[in-house]
C-alpha cells in the first residue's frame, strides 16, 4: 500500500533517488525497481520467447506519475511513453483533485465477449431461437474448456444471438459472454468460441466462420469521475473555457479524435507499462466513443459543480489483466504492477481510467489557456539539447537560450553549446 503519492520535488531528484522514494512510498523491497534499468530489463532470451524473429528490444522511458488518489488509495503510476510532458501533466492535474477526494471509480463485472459467426443459415430467426434454447448446453460446453477460470469464480455468464443482414447474406452471430476475472481474457474466450463452434453450426443449421473475441468490450466498463479545483485550475474563467473546449469535442468528430488522443496518451502509457495489450484497449475505447446519433464523439464530459469546480467524467471499456500475457513474463511490467499495488484487474482498470481523465483535463486546460506549445516546446527543447550533445549541467542553459531565441533546433543548440564551451566562457 502506497503511503503517499504526493512526493514534492520528485522531478528534481536523480533517477536513483526517485526509485528509492518510490519503493519506500510503495512499501516494496529496496531493489524491486532495478529491472527498470535497460541492462537489467527484458533480456534477449526472454524477448525471443515472446515473439517471432527477435532481433532486439526497444526501450521506452518509464516515468512515474505522482499525486494520484484513486478510490481513496494513494497510488504512484508508472507510465511508459515517448511523449514529453505527458507524465508531468497527469501528475499536475491529479494534484488538483486531491482536496476533493481524488478519483472515484466503479466497474462492471469483467465480462468479455466472443463472437461465433454462422453463415449459410436458411432460417436465421429460427436459428436464433434454437441457439437461445440450447444456452445451457452451450454454456456447459464452453465452461468445460477452462475449469481453472470457473474455479476462480469466472466462466460463461450468458449467451446472446444476433441476426445481422449484410450485402452478401444474413449472418447469425452468437455472443459468448464470459467473466474472465483478472485476465484480459482473449485466450479464454477464443478457446471457448472455437470449442463450441461445431455444435453452434449444428444447432443453427449452417456453417461457422469466424470465432473470435470482440474488442468492443462494452460489457466490461470502468467509470471515473473527479473534481478539479477551480482555483488551482486558474479560476472561474479557466473553468468556463475548459467546459467549452471539452464541449467542442462532444459535438465535432474532428476535435473529438484529438481530444480522445489526449485521453489515450495517459491510458496507453499505463497499459503499456503494465504489459497489457494497448491495441485492444484502444480499439475498445474508440468503438465506445459513438454517441446515440451514431457519430464519433468525445470519450469524456466536463461540467461545473455548484461551487464552480470542474467535474470530469470518463467511461470506457477496459480489457486489461494481471494474469497471463506479457504482464506475467515481462520483468519491467511485473515491477510496474508491484509499484501500482493493484491486486485485481479491476483496480488496475480504475487507475488507468483515472490517468486518462487527468491527462485529458491537463490537455484541455493547456489548450483553453496558453496553448500547449509553450510547455511542449520546453520539453522538446530538452530533447534537442541532449541530442545536440549537451551534458547534464549544460541542458538548462541551452534550453533557455533556444526558447529565448525561438529557435528550438539542433543546429542552434550546437551553436549555443560551442559558444558556451568557448574559452571566453559563453559570451553571446
Ligand atoms: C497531444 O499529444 C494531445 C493533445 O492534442 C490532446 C488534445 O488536443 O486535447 C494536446
Amino acid at each position: 500500500m502506497t503511503s503517499t503519492s504526493r512526493i514534492s520535488g520528485f522531478r528534481n531528484l536523480s533517477i536513483d533517488e526517485r526509485r528509492e522514494r518510490a519503493v519506500s512510498a510503495a512499501g516494496l523491497e529496496p531493489h524491486r525497481l532495478d529491472v527498470l534499468s535497460p541492462d537489467r530489463g527484458l533480456s534477449l532470451d526472454q524477448a525471443d520467447h515472446m515473439v517471432e524473429n527477435v532481433i532486439g528490444v526497444l526501450g521506452v522511458p518509464v516515468g512515474l506519475a505522482t499525486n494520484f488518489v484513486v478510490d481513496g488509495r494513494d497510488v504512484l503510476v508508472p507510465m511508459a511513453t515517448e511523449e514529453p510532458s505527458v507524465v508531468a501533466a497527469a501528475s499536475n492535474l491529479a494534484r488538483m483533485t486531491r482536496d476533493h477526494g481524488g478519483f472515484v471509480t466503479s466497474s462492471t463485472a469483467p465480462l468479455m465477449q466472443a463472437q461465433v459467426q454462422v453463415v449459410d443459415v436458411v432460417d436465421p430467426e429460427g436459428a436464433r431461437m434454437r441457439l437461445l434454447a440450447a444456452a445451457s448446453e452451450l454454456i456447459e460446453l464452453a465452461n468445460a474448456q477452462d475449469p481453472a477460470l470457473v474455479a476462480f469464480g469466472g466462466g460463461v455468464r450468458d449467451i446472446s444471438v444476433r441476426v445481422i443482414p449484410s450485402s452478401r447474406q444474413t449472418y447469425v452471430v452468437l455472443h459468448l459472454i464470459v467473466d474472465v476475472r483478472d485476465a484480459m481474457g482473449a485466450n479464454a474466450v477464443n478457446t471457448m468460441a472455437e470449442a463450441i463452434a461445431p455444435r453452434v453450426a449444428e444447432i443453427a443449421g449452417g456453417r461457422t466462420l469466424l470465432r473470435i473475441l470482440t474488442n468492443k468490450a462494452d460489457l466490461r466498463i470502468t467509470r471515473v469521475s473527479a473534481v478539479f479545483d477551480r482555483e488551482l485550475l486558474g479560476g472561474a474563467e479557466v473553468v468556463e473555457n475548459m467546459v467549452d473546449a471539452a464541449e467542442f469535442a462532444v459535438v465535432d468528430p474532428y476535435r473529438a479524435a484529438t481530444h480522445n488522443k489526449g485521453i489515450m496518451n495517459g491510458i496507453t502509457a499505463v497499459v503499456l507499462a503494465t504489459g497489457n495489450d494497448t491495441r485492444a484497449v484502444e480499439a475498445g475505447a474508440h468503438s465506445h466513443a459513438i454517441g446515440l446519433d451514431g457519430r464519433y464523439t468525445s470519450m469524456s464530459r466536463f461540467e461545473k459543480d455548484a461551487d464552480g469546480h470542474l467535474v470530469g467524467t470518463l467511461e470506457l471499456p477496459m480489457p486489461v489483466g494481471l494474469v497471463g500475457g506479457a504482464t506475467k513474463v515481462h520483468p519491467v511490467a511485473q515491477a510496474n504492477v508491484a509499484l501500482l499495488g493493484a491486486a485485481t484487474a479491476d483496480e488496475l482498470a480504475a487507475v488507468i481510467l483515472a490517468v486518462g481523465l487527468a491527462q485529458n483535463a491537463a490537455a484541455v486546460r493547456a489548450l483553453a489557456t496558453e496553448g500547449i506549445q509553450r510547455g511542449h516546446m520546453s520539453l522538446h527543447a530538452r530533447n534537442v539539447a541532449v541530442s545536440a550533445g549537451a551534458a547534464k549541467e549544460e541542458v538548462d542553459a541551452v534550453v533557455s537560450r533556444m526558447i529565448e531565441a525561438k529557435a528550438v533546433r539542433a543546429e542552434y543548440a550546437e551553436q549555443v553549446l560551442a559558444e558556451m564551451r568557448a574559452p571566453s566562457g559563453g559570451v553571446r
